[in-house]
């Protein structure tokens, strides 16, 4: 009996792929995965702490100014001002989240590491087009910063060849890179030099199909267990520590 229904699902299988449905169907793909993580998202937002830690949700009003109170509330809470760390962002555009930690984060000995093409998105993200977002190098005047131009699937594994990410400092990775497949790239990519008591800090991460997405499939496919450490503009900007 259970052989004969094995067989009739791989029939009806056989058949709707030789119908080509994506022909007359394939609208429904973007509205069905952004319906699907819209639930995963609330779901997940159900489960989170909201008190005992900075957690504005739910605010009737966006601040995107928060997130440099977020910053902070990191900063003090782990003593992060003086600890010699890395501090690695992915998504650095005009430098103003890169240079707000360059600047309170002041351990002569921590390392800053700012990637990006620089040339803007490589890819559409909802209304931006691809190329937007270019920006110069930031100039810093500071020794401790470096930038690392290029797609991060090219400079990664080459800066991950040169930099020894398993020196035992703590990581600070800000994932600003908005795109799905820029973030999911980068935390696979990390994932073997994460740590417990790294942190991790996302910029859009309640954009379903995007952050978020890259966020729940990274941590469910790698058992990976991050602690929320704080939470601005209804999970738009959110910090994790590692466990
Ligand atoms: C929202 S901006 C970063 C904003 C910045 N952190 C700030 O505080 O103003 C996103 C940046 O990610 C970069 N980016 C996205 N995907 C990338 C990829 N795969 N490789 C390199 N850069 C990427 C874009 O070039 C863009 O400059």
């Amino acid at each position: 009996m259970m052989n004969l229904l094995l067989r009739g699902i791989a029939f009806l299988k056989g058949v709707t792929l030789l119908l080509k449905p994506h022909l007359y169907l394939g609208w429904l793909r973007f509205p069905t995965l952004m319906f699907s993580n819209v639930l995963s998202l609330s779901k997940w937002i159900s489960n989170q702490n909201k008190t005992g830690i900075l957690n504005d949700f739910y605010s009737p009003t966006r601040d995107y100014s928060k997130r440099y109170k977020l910053y902070q509330y990191v900063l003090e809470k782990y003593n992060l001002k003086q600890e010699a760390l890395d501090y690695l962002e992915f998504g650095v555009c005009g430098g103003f989240s890169f240079k707000w930690w360059l600047e309170n984060a002041q351990n002569p000995e921590s390392h800053f590491f700012g990637f990006d093409t620089f040339e803007g998105l490589p890819e559409n993200w909802g209304t931006f087009k691809k190329g937007d977002m270019s920006a110069d190098i930031p100039v810093t005047g500071d020794f401790r910063a470096e930038f690392v131009k290029g797609l991060f699937q090219e400079s990664v594994p080459v800066f991950l060849d040169k930099y020894n990410l398993n020196n035992g400092r703590r990581k600070i990775i800000h994932l600003d890179a908005d795109l799905f497949s820029s973030t999911i790239y980068t935390l696979t990519r990390l994932a073997p030099y994460l740590k417990k008591g790294d942190i991790l800090i996302f910029d859009e991460f309640n954009v379903p199909n995007h952050e978020f997405y890259a966020y729940k499939i990274f941590t469910e496919s790698y058992y990976v267990k991050t602690k929320l450490i704080a939470a601005v503009n209804n999970y738009f900007q959110v910090a994790f520590e590692m466990e």
